[in-house]
């Protein structure tokens, strides 16, 4: 789910037909007719993203808001219609928000529905708690997609999930050496890296060694951040600078509902914290701590968003 193109479709008509109202009054009748027709048609609606992208694929998708009860209505009356809803269930681009009753409801719904749940746990599986968010809402979706961290640095993406829909990958539960053999159909799954055995060797340290240091490595990893993500806000109040951090786990980054930053401040920060040895991919406002971080480290990172924050600041950028 993500704040849907069509929305500016939508503003903008809006703005056209008032214009054209104001021009000339006896549209106004004809304008309100255009404008429900245009909110009917474009609010719940996808539109493709990019050249290449068919019609048809995004005709068969609803990109809707998230955290909005107003998306769960929509999904409850198409329930008939929909064979899965997947979310991030805490978006990397706005991790402040973390609509737990929204995912509650949004699970009602779809176990209801007899359609699958999925969630993008690229960046929160592992992460937030070893169970991921999943764990963290005490929510169980259908299908969870993981990468990152399970790969531990190597390329390897995992989907996980209830076997009514994962045994058509690999055809249910069976072993080599004995009697067992597929039993359901499956559909098609393959590629050239797909089980690379030296991601999957990877894959299996990684996940011992998470289960070794059980949850309190996620906890105190997580507690740090806290503890960064409270000093950077506290610094920033009380410099007067309208910055405010959040964190979701181990993942931090500027609350953009918070603050107040145009993007091209935000873009400019980025090279101040490079200056400071602090690298982001261009056009993020936060990070990842691991727990590589030294305190050392993450003192670093403290002073590189204050003492960038403070240059935009007396440069005027916030
Ligand atoms: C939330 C989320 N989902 C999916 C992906 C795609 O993951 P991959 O590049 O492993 O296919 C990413 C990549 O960053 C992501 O952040």
């Amino acid at each position: 789910m993500r704040a849907p193109l069509s929305e500016y479709a939508k503003k903008a008509a809006n703005r056209v037909l008032t214009r054209q109202a104001e021009a000339r009054p006896w549209l106004t009748p004809l304008s309100r007719a255009v404008q429900a027709i245009l909110s009917s048609r474009h609010s719940p609606r996808a539109v493709a993203a990019a050249l290449g992208v068919s019609k048809a694929t995004a005709q068969e998708t609803l990109v809707l808001d998230y955290g909005n009860p107003q998306s769960l209505k929509i999904i409850e009356a198409q329930r008939k219609q929909l064979a899965a809803v997947l979310v991030e269930p805490v978006q990397s681009r706005c991790p402040e928000n973390q609509p737990e009753a929204f995912l509650q409801q949004l699970r009602d719904i779809t176990r209801s529905a007899g359609t699958a749940l999925i969630f993008d746990e690229m960046v929160t599986g592992f992460r937030i708690h070893p169970g991921g968010a999943q764990a963290h809402f005490g929510i169980q979706a259908d299908l969870a997609t993981y990468s990152k961290i399970a790969g531990g640095g190597l390329p390897l993406s995992v989907i996980a999930g209830r076997s009514r829909w994962m045994d058509r990958i690999d055809g249910g539960i069976w072993q080599f050496g004995d009697d067992s053999a597929p039993q359901v159909q499956t559909t098609f799954f393959a590629g050239t890296f797909c089980k690379h055995p030296l991601s999957l060797a990877t894959a299996k340290a990684m996940l011992q060694h998470l289960k070794n240091q059980g949850p309190a490595l996620q906890m105190e990893l997580n507690q740090k951040t806290v503890a960064l993500v409270q000093r950077l806000n506290d610094w920033m109040s009380s410099h007067q600078i309208p910055i405010q951090f959040t964190q979701f786990g181990s993942f931090f980054a500027i609350a953009l509902s918070k603050s107040r930053a145009s993007p091209e401040a935000l873009n400019l920060l980025s090279y101040h914290l490079l200056n400071r040895g602090i690298h982001l991919r261009g056009g993020d406002k936060g990070g990842f701590l691991s727990t590589a971080h030294s305190d050392a480290d993450i003192e670093a990172i403290f002073v590189a968003f204050t003492q960038g924050a403070k240059a935009l600041h007396q440069a005027n950028y916030f």
